[in-house]
């Protein structure tokens, strides 16, 4: 992940753009447990991690919202007054979203420059594109005179994916990125967006390590998950009127109506009524009883892998290379699937040589050379300060 040093971004923008800069970041996030439940009003337990999506803004005299990037070559003009409705296929899509959304909430967009730097690594599901977009947000709120408050923040931003970029993705990614602490897990209810924070013991790292394999969440196959979720919700309704999301289904009642639903829709609920329960399990025995934070996260990743087949043969490999090394406590992939990462919770002390052995095992399987990230829980999104007098 590049990083790049605050003063240098600010240094890069007054030369492009001959303005001072305001600088924002927001982060990725990495999830721990309570995959595919955010879009079924479930549970989550995210951690926003250390590697952000930094914004660098100005505000202009006429009507262009002028985008560049540190990473990718070219420079994009808009008219505030005139948007493109459509979406562009390249990385403006996620501020043109944010930027539509501001107007669709009455807000006046003001002409501004922007420059993006992301130390994110994208289509790596850590979340690049939750970072850019709640980054965006909060520069383009700083010229627009609104102010949101963060959970509204969280879900234009949500909206902006869904209906721009058009991934129907849930509420975790944004959420976190706005809500993350140093040093915590953040437990989420997706359906009331309350949210605990989950202190994580010192004594444990995350690993996470990216099987390079690259997710694409507007492919369909999350989408497709989605639609049979709301199947099993509809079907099931004939049953308990009272229903409105696989929320409000217990393990019990979905075993009781089997035979009313397809055999695979049935394996998408059961991996989604079982995950809530595991995740507010392991949520409550994160400080007490690590071993059984451990099993919850390796049958989260088995049900997912075999219910809700949204793992691939690297995912999996890549948990399995993992398994009896020192100071291992739990693994398993890590948000929507079909490639990206493994989280690893591992203990402090054997971190940096867990990521190499695993890199080293997972080379041998498929011959890929993986990149490991060794990271702890961080803060969510904000301004960024600068040094005084520069
Ligand atoms: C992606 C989506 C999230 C969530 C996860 C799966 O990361 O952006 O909203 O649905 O997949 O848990």
């Amino acid at each position: 992940m590049k990083k790049m040093d605050l003063e240098d971004l600010a240094a890069v923008f007054e030369r492009e753009f001959h303005a001072e800069a305001q600088l924002f970041r927001a982060p990725g996030r990495v999830n721990l447990i309570g995959e595919h439940t955010d879009y079924n009003d479930g549970f989550v337990l995210p951690s926003a991690i250390g590697f952000y999506t930094h914004v660098a803004v100005s505000p202009r005299d006429d009507r262009k919202l002028v985008l560049r990037s540190t990473e990718y070559s070219g420079t994009f003009e808009f008219d505030v007054s005139n948007l493109p409705h459509q979406k562009q296929g390249t990385w403006c899509d996620y501020v043109l979203g944010v930027a539509q959304q501001f107007a669709q909430a009455g807000t006046t967009i003001r002409g501004a420059n922007l420059l993006v730097h992301g130390e994110v690594p994208v289509g790596s599901g850590l979340s690049s594109s939750a970072a850019l977009e709640v980054a965006s947000a909060l520069a383009l709120q700083s010229l627009n005179g609104s102010k949101f408050p963060l959970k509204q923040i969280a879900k234009l931003c949500q909206r902006a994916e869904n209906e721009f970029v058009g991934a129907r993705v849930g509420i975790m990614d944004q959420f976190v990125s706005c809500f993350g602490e140093a040093g915590r897990a953040v437990l989420i209810d997706c359906r009331s967006l309350d949210f605990k924070l989950v202190p994580i013991p010192p004594e444990v790292s995350f690993v996470i390590c990216n099987t390079m394999v690259r997710h694409e969440l507007a492919g369909g196959e999350y989408n497709q998950r989605r639609e049979q979720c709301e199947l099993g919700v509809r079907l099931l309704s004939k049953a308990y009127p009272a229903i409105s999301a696989l929320r409000d289904v217990s393990v019990d009642q979905l075993t009781a109506h089997e035979s009313d639903l397809p055999p695979l829709v049935y394996r998408r609920c059961l991996h989604v009524v079982r995950e809530n329960e595991r995740t507010i399990q392991a949520a409550r025995l994160f400080q007490s009883d690590l071993a059984t934070v451990g099993r919850l996260m390796h049958a989260s990743h088995e049900s997912l892998r075999d219910l809700y087949e949204v793992s691939c043969s690297e995912l999996d490999a890549m948990v399995e290379a993992a398994e009896g090394l020192p100071g291992y406590i739990a693994g398993r992939m890590t948000g929507g699937g079909f490639g990206g990462c493994t989280i690893n919770l591992v203990e402090r002390g054997n971190a940096q040589a867990f990521a190499e052995t695993v890199a080293a095992r997972y080379r041998e399987r498929t011959g890929v050379d993986a990149d490991t990230y060794v990271c702890r829980a961080a803060d969510g999104a904000g301004t960024e300060t600068r040094k005084a007098g520069v």
